[in-house]
C-alpha cells in the first residue's frame, strides 16, 4: 500500500482519489474550497458523476480516504502526490498556470524524502519543468501524467483508461508511477515530459476537429438531401477514423476542448508554427452556435418578443458541469435578439450567475408553456420520453430545434410538430 496526496477535488482530482483507493492505496485529498470541502466531508459528492459518491463512501468507510483543507496535509508523507487544480484559459488563449505553481509551491517544502509528484492536470509544454523549479527539490521527480477521462463517465474513465501517459526524464521515478497504476491494466506510454504534455493537447484537439467536421458535413447534408447520422455511421465504421465525436451538435464546449485548443494555437504560435487547421475548427463551431440560433428563429417566427423553451443546458449530458456550455451561449444569443427563454435541465434546480436572464424550471412541460419553439440543447436521454401530446398542447406553436439529433422526427411531425434535426 502506498500513501498518495491528491490536490483538487474537482473530476479530475475526485475520479484520481477513488481510483487509487479501489487499488487500495491510502489517500489523502486536499480541497481550498470550503463548500466542496464540506460536502466531501459530509460523505457527499459536489460533482455530479456515477458512481463516485459511492466510491466516496466506500473509501471513507475502508479508512483509506479523507479530506483536508491544506495541499499541505496531504503532500506530507505521501509517496506520491497527484496534482489535480484547474488550469483555465488565461490571457491570449494560453493556459494560466497559477493554480499549479500555487499548489506546488505550496507542498515544496512538506513533501517526503524522494515523493513523486504527478501532474495530472491539462498543462502546456513546459508546465512540469515550471513545477520542478517552483517545487525546488533535488531528490522530488515529477511525472507529467495527462488524464484523459470524460465528465459523465469520470469514474468509469479513470478506472478503465484507454492508455497512461508517463512523461519524465529520470527512469526509476517512471518505473515507481508504473508499478503504482500497472494494476489498471492499460497500456503506458513512457516518453519525455514535452510529449506528454503535447498528447493531451493533440488529443483534444483531433476531438475538437472531429466534431467540427462532423457539423460541416451536417450543413453539407442539410443542403444536398442527405442524412449525416447515416454519413457519419458510414464513414465512422472505418477504424481508420471510428465513430465517437463525429455526431452534430450545438457545438463543443465544456471546461477543456475551447481552453485546450486556445492553449496549443498559443504554443504552436510561440513555437514559430501557426496552427491553420484549429483557426477553422474554432471558426467551424463559432458558426454552429450562430446555425441553431437561426433554426430557432426560423421556427418561432419571429424570435423577438417569442418564448424560446430550451431542455438542456449543461455542455453535455449526465453531467451538472455548465462550464462554457454551448446551450447557455445559445440562450444568452436568443436573450440578445429579445426572446425571453425559459430552460428546464434535469440537473439545474435555479438560476445561477451564469445563467442570468434565462428562467430556469424544474419541469420539462413548464419550460413550453406558451412558447414559440423547443430547442433541444443538450442530449439528456429523457427528453425521448417525455410526452409530446401534451408538449404541443402547451407549446403556442409547435415547432422543435433538435440540436442534437436525439429526437424521432416522423412521430413528432405526426403530431404536428415542425421538426428540424442537425443535416436530416
Ligand atoms: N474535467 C474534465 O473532464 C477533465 C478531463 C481531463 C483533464 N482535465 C484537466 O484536469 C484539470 C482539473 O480539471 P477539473 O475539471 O477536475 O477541475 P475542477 O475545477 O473541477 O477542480 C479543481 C479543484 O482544485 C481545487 N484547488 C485549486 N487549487 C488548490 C490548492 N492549492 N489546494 C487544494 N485544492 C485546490 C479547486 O478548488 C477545485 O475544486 C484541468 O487542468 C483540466 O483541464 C479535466
Amino acid at each position: 500500500m502506498s500513501k498518495c496526496g491528491v490536490v483538487g477535488a474537482g473530476y479530475v482530482g475526485l475520479a484520481t482519489a477513488v481510483t487509487l483507493t479501489h487499488l487500495g492505496h491510502e489517500v489523502t485529498v486536499a480541497e481550498v474550497n470550503p463548500e466542496r470541502l464540506a460536502t466531501l466531508r459530509d460523505g457527499r459528492s459536489p460533482i455530479l458523476e456515477a458512481g463516485l459518491e459511492e466510491r466516496i463512501a466506500q473509501g471513507v468507510a475502508d479508512q483509506l480516504l479523507r479530506f483536508v483543507s491544506d495541499s499541505r496535509e496531504a503532500a506530507t508523507e505521501a509517496d506520491f502526490v497527484f496534482l489535480c487544480v484547474q488550469t483555465p484559459m488565461g490571457a491570449s488563449g494560453r493556459a494560466d498556470l497559477s493554480y499549479l505553481e500555487q499548489a506546488a509551491e505550496e507542498i515544496g517544502s512538506v513533501l517526503a524524502q524522494d515523493a513523486i509528484v504527478i501532474t495530472k492536470s491539462t498543462v502546456p509544454v513546459g508546465s512540469s519543468r515550471v513545477v520542478e523549479r517552483v517545487i525546488r527539490r533535488e531528490d522530488v521527480k515529477v511525472v507529467s501524467s495527462p488524464e484523459f477521462l470524460q465528465e459523465g463517465s469520470a469514474v468509469h474513465d479513470s478506472l478503465h483508461p484507454t492508455r497512461i501517459v508517463l512523461g519524465c526524464d529520470d527512469q526509476a521515478a517512471v518505473a515507481k508511477v508504473a508499478t503504482l497504476l500497472e494494476p489498471l491494466g492499460a497500456p503506458m506510454i513512457v516518453t519525455n515530459p514535452a510529449s506528454a504534455e503535447t498528447i493531451k493537447y493533440a488529443a483534444n484537439s483531433f476531438l475538437a476537429m472531429k466534431i467540427s467536421f462532423a457539423n460541416s458535413v451536417a450543413a453539407v447534408c442539410e443542403g444536398i438531401g442527405a442524412n449525416v447520422d447515416d454519413v457519419m455511421l458510414g464513414i465512422g465504421y472505418d477504424p481508420r477514423i471510428g465513430v465517437a465525436f463525429l455526431r452534430p451538435g450545438p457545438g463543443f464546449g465544456g471546461s477543456c476542448l475551447p481552453k485546450d485548443l486556445g492553449a496549443i494555437k498559443a504554443s504552436s504560435e510561440d513555437a514559430g508554427y501557426k496552427f491553420e487547421l484549429l483557426d477553422a475548427v474554432e471558426r467551424v463551431n463559432e458558426q454552429q452556435l450562430e446555425r441553431i440560433v437561426n433554426k430557432i428563429a426560423r421556427h418561432a417566427r419571429p424570435l423577438n418578443g417569442s418564448t424560446v423553451a430550451v431542455w438542456g443546458l449543461t455542455f453535455k449530458a449526465r453531467t451538472a458541469d455548465l462550464r462554457d456550455s454551448p446551450a447557455i451561449e445559445i440562450a444568452r444569443r436568443l436573450r440578445e435578439r429579445n426572446a425571453r427563454v425559459v430552460a428546464y435541465d434535469p440537473t439545474v434546480a435555479q438560476s445561477g450567475p451564469e445563467l442570468e436572464g434565462i428562467d430556469v424550471v424544474t419541469d420539462p412541460y413548464a419550460a413550453t408553456e406558451g412558447a414559440s419553439a423547443l430547442a433541444v440543447l443538450t442530449e439528456w436521454d429523457e427528453f425521448r420520453w417525455l410526452d409530446f401530446e401534451k408538449v404541443a398542447s402547451l407549446m403556442k406553436h409547435a415547432a422543435i430545434v433538435d440540436a442534437r439529433n436525439l429526437l424521432d422526427a416522423a412521430p413528432l411531425r405526426k403530431l404536428g410538430f415542425e421538426y428540424e434535426g442537425l443535416g436530416r
